[in-house]
C-alpha cells in the first residue's frame, strides 16, 4: 500500500475566495496546497471589467501568507453586456479566462448570461484572443428536473455554441454526469474539463443520510447538485482515465455555516482546507494514485497554456481531523464532512 506520495505543485483550476474579511481564512488555505488558482469572478456585484479583476487580484494578494507564492488567476464575469473591447482589456490586464453563469443556475448568478446569443461578439473576441470561456453547465428552465441540467445543457446549449465556435477554448467545469465525461472525451482539444472532490467521493445518498442516519445534510448541497453512484463511477474513470482533458477545480464554495443550515441553504462545499487529500482519498479508492499528479499539476496548465509548477508537495497517509469550523469575518465556516476522520495528509 502507498503510504507517501510527491506531486509537482498543484493548481486548482475552479476556486471561489470572495471578498472582505473570508479572504482571510481562505487565501491562506488555497494558497498553502496550490500554486496558482482560477478565481470565480461571482461576487456581489460580479466582477465584469479588467480593473475591477486586477483590484480584486490586489486583495487576494494582500490575503497570502508572507513567504508563500501563490498566484491568483483572474477571470470575467460573462453578462448579456460583457462588451467584446472589455476582452482586449482583460488580456492586457492578464486575466486568462472569462465564466458564462446561466442567469439564476447558481449562487451570485442574477447577473448572468440571459441568452447566449446577445454574447456572441464578445465570444467572439475570445476565440480570437484564445480566452477560454468556462461554462456552469446548467440549464435553468423551470420544467427541468434539476439532475437533468447539465445532460440537457449540453444538448441544448453546448452543442450549438461549440458548432458556431469551433476554435474557442470552453472548460466545461465541475462536471457531474456520464453524459458530460462522454461529452469531453469525444470533444477536439479545445474542450476541457474539472473534477471536484466532493463529486469523486459522495452520490447524492450524502445529501440525506450519514454516519448518524437519516438527515438532510446541507454542507453536501453544492451545484450542479451531487448525482447517482453511476454518475460518480463515471467521474472517477475519467478522472483516472489517463485523459489530460480532465482536470481538478475544487470548487471550493464557502458560505457562512448559518446560510447553509437554513431553509432555503446556499449551495456550495467548503474544502479548500484539505483539497489534496480529499483528491488523494478518492484517486486511492480507485488504485489510481499514480494519475493524481498529471489531473492536479499538468492537465489543466498544459490546457490554459501556462507552464508547469515546479515544486513539490507531499501527501502521507496519516489520520486526521481537521477544524469543525474556521472563522469567517464574523460568522462561521463549516468545511465539507466537518469534524469527520480524513485518511490523507498534506505535510
Ligand atoms: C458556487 C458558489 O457558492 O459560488 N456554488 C456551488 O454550489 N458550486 C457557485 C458555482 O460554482 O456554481
Ligand atoms: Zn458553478
Ligand atoms: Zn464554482
Amino acid at each position: 500500500m502507498t503510504q507517501t506520495i510527491h506531486l509537482t505543485r498543484p493548481d486548482d483550476w475552479h476556486l471561489h475566495l470572495r471578498d472582505g474579511a473570508a479572504l482571510q481564512t481562505v487565501v491562506p488555505h488555497s494558497a498553502a496546497q496550490f500554486g496558482r488558482a482560477i478565481v470565480m469572478p461571482n461576487l456581489q456585484p460580479p466582477i465584469t471589467t479588467a480593473a475591477a479583476a486586477l483590484a480584486y487580484r490586489a486583495r487576494i494578494q494582500a490575503a497570502v501568507p508572507p513567504g508563500v507564492q501563490f498566484e491568483p488567476l483572474m477571470t470575467l464575469y460573462l453578462t448579456d453586456n460583457l462588451p467584446a473591447a472589455e476582452i482586449k482589456r482583460a488580456v492586457e490586464a492578464g486575466v486568462v479566462a472569462v465564466k458564462l453563469y446561466p442567469a439564476g443556475a447558481t449562487t451570485h448568478s442574477d447577473a448572468g448570461v440571459t441568452d447566449v446569443r446577445k454574447t456572441y461578439k464578445t465570444l467572439e473576441a475570445m476565440q480570437r484572443a484564445g480566452m477560454p470561456l468556462l461554462l456552469h453547465g446548467e440549464v435553468t428552465a423551470p420544467e427541468v428536473d434539476i439532475f437533468d441540467r447539465e445532460a440537457v445543457f449540453i444538448e441544448r446549449q453546448l452543442i450549438p455554441l461549440r458548432h458556431d465556435f469551433p476554435e474557442l477554448k470552453i472548460v466545461l467545469e465541475h462536471i457531474t454526469t456520464r453524459e458530460a465525461v462522454q461529452y469531453v472525451h469525444a470533444a477536439d482539444r479545445f474542450t476541457g474539463a474539472t473534477l471536484t472532490a466532493h463529486h469523486l467521493l459522495f452520490n447524492r445518498n450524502a445529501l440525506f443520510t450519514g454516519a448518524s442516519g437519516a438527515g438532510l445534510r446541507p454542507h453536501y448541497f453544492c451545484l450542479p447538485v451531487l448525482k447517482r453512484e453511476a454518475h460518480r463511477q463515471a467521474l472517477l474513470q475519467a478522472a483516472s482515465s489517463g485523459s489530460s482533458k480532465f482536470f481538478l477545480g475544487t470548487d471550493s464554495a464557502p458560505h457562512a455555516a448559518h446560510l447553509k443550515e437554513s431553509a432555503a441553504g446556499c449551495a456550495g462545499c467548503y474544502t479548500a482546507h484539505a483539497a489534496m487529500e480529499l483528491y488523494a482519498e478518492a484517486f486511492d479508492g480507485v488504485g489510481a494514485l499514480d494519475k493524481l499528479e498529471a489531473f492536479a499539476s499538468f492537465n489543466g496548465a498544459d490546457f490554459y497554456g501556462l507552464p508547469r509548477n515546479t515544486g513539490t508537495i507531499t501527501l502521507k497517509r496519516e489520520a486526521w481531523t481537521p477544524p469543525v469550523s474556521f472563522a469567517f469575518g464574523a460568522a462561521l465556516l463549516k468545511p465539507l464532512r466537518s469534524g469527520e476522520v480524513l485518511p490523507w495528509r498534506m505535510v
